[in-house]
């Protein structure tokens, strides 16, 4: 499916669509918000009005990027959480409990990606598999009692990417994840210990997973279809789960390469966390601003 969307946060182009649906007492939480796409996301949260909570794994360098929104007037709060390691998760949960009671949006930003724009290694293939799958899974999983659920607010937007596309030759795998209606998040685990073995077996090329950035392609590929279980999982439930590729961004991780700056990524990401709750649809994969379906990547 391939349907443009209006996404306009603050306009006025449809009078049967109040302009702004939140106010400051909903609560958004950016994972990975110390730098990049993630900072520039929580500004331009902050700046629409919402209560976002900065989180980033180093305390310093958070504290600092949330001082500095403060220092523009926003309302930004900072909070430690390391995605790869479950204490930090815990610990970032009863916070949140605390200090809001509760949450309306996440999103899993935070990741990372040991690759050169035009280099591939598999060195650290379990980090990258931790953070960028296993990390926003895990958050994910932590934060599903505590989000504040109502079907026109409530959602998770995880940062993905088309490297992710199911581009496996794998047929084994890629059958498996095709079968979107029978996927189940032991399926899409298995999957991804099946990759990290072949990478210690030093048999991943033969066995078919992607030939660019494959570390990172397998943990966006994980995360795409745990989004899609998840969605299906919570139809009804009153949240829903979507994921949004930004393209190639000049940040941190592109080595300051790409086609578009952080704060232009933030904008779209901006709009679809907020799309209209009469417009919001689930367990669709954003390329930019156009929806597809997950198993028609
Ligand atoms: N840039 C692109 O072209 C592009 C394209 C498609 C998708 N994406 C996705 O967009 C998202 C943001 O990336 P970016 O381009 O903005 O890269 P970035 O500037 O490198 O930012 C990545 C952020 O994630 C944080 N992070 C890494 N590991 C973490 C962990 N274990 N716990 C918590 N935070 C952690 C980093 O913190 P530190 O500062 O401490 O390292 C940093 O704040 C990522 O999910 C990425 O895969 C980017």
């Amino acid at each position: 499916m391939v349907v443009d969307m209006d996404m306009k946060v603050s306009g006025s182009s449809s009078s049967s669509c109040p302009p702004r649906w939140w106010s400051e007492n909903t609560v958004v939480v950016v994972t990975g918000a110390n730098k990049g796409i993630g900072l520039a996301l929580v500004k331009r949260l902050a700046e629409l009005g919402l209560t976002v909570v900065l989180t980033s794994r180093d305390v310093g360098r958070g504290k600092a990027a949330a001082e500095s929104l403060r220092a523009q007037g926003m309302l930004v709060e900072f909070s430690q959480l390391d995605v790869s390691d479950p204490s930090s998760i815990h610990a970032f949960v009863a916070w949140l409990k605390c200090r809001f009671g509760g949450l309306d949006i996440l999103v899993n930003n935070a990741g990372v990606s040991f690759n050169d724009v035009y280099s591939n290694s598999i060195e650290h293939a379990q980090t990258v598999i931790d953070t960028n799958f296993y990390g926003a899974k895990r958050l994910t999983e932590a934060l599903l009692p505590v989000f504040r659920r109502s079907a026109t607010v409530s959602r998770i937007l995880n940062i993905s990417s088309q490297l992710g596309l199911l581009n496996v030759r794998n047929l084994g795998v890629k059958k498996l994840l095709e079968d979107e209606g029978a996927l189940t998040v032991a399926a899409i685990d298995g999957v991804v210990s099946q990759f990290l073995r072949h990478v210690k077996m030093g048999t991943w090329e033969e066995e078919g997973w992607p030939k660019v950035w494959t570390d990172y392609a397998v943990s966006k590929l994980a995360l795409n279809a745990y989004s899609s279980v998840l969605a299906r999982q919570e139809e009804g439930r009153g949240l829903s789960v979507n994921c949004f590729c930004p393209g190639f961004t000049r940040t941190a991780m592109t080595g300051g390469q790409g086609q578009h700056s952080a704060e232009e990524a933030a904008e779209v990401a901006a709009r679809l966390a907020l799309i209209h709750p009469r417009k919001l649809l689930t367990g669709k994969f954003f390329k930019w601003s156009k929806p597809f379906m997950y198993s028609m990547l």
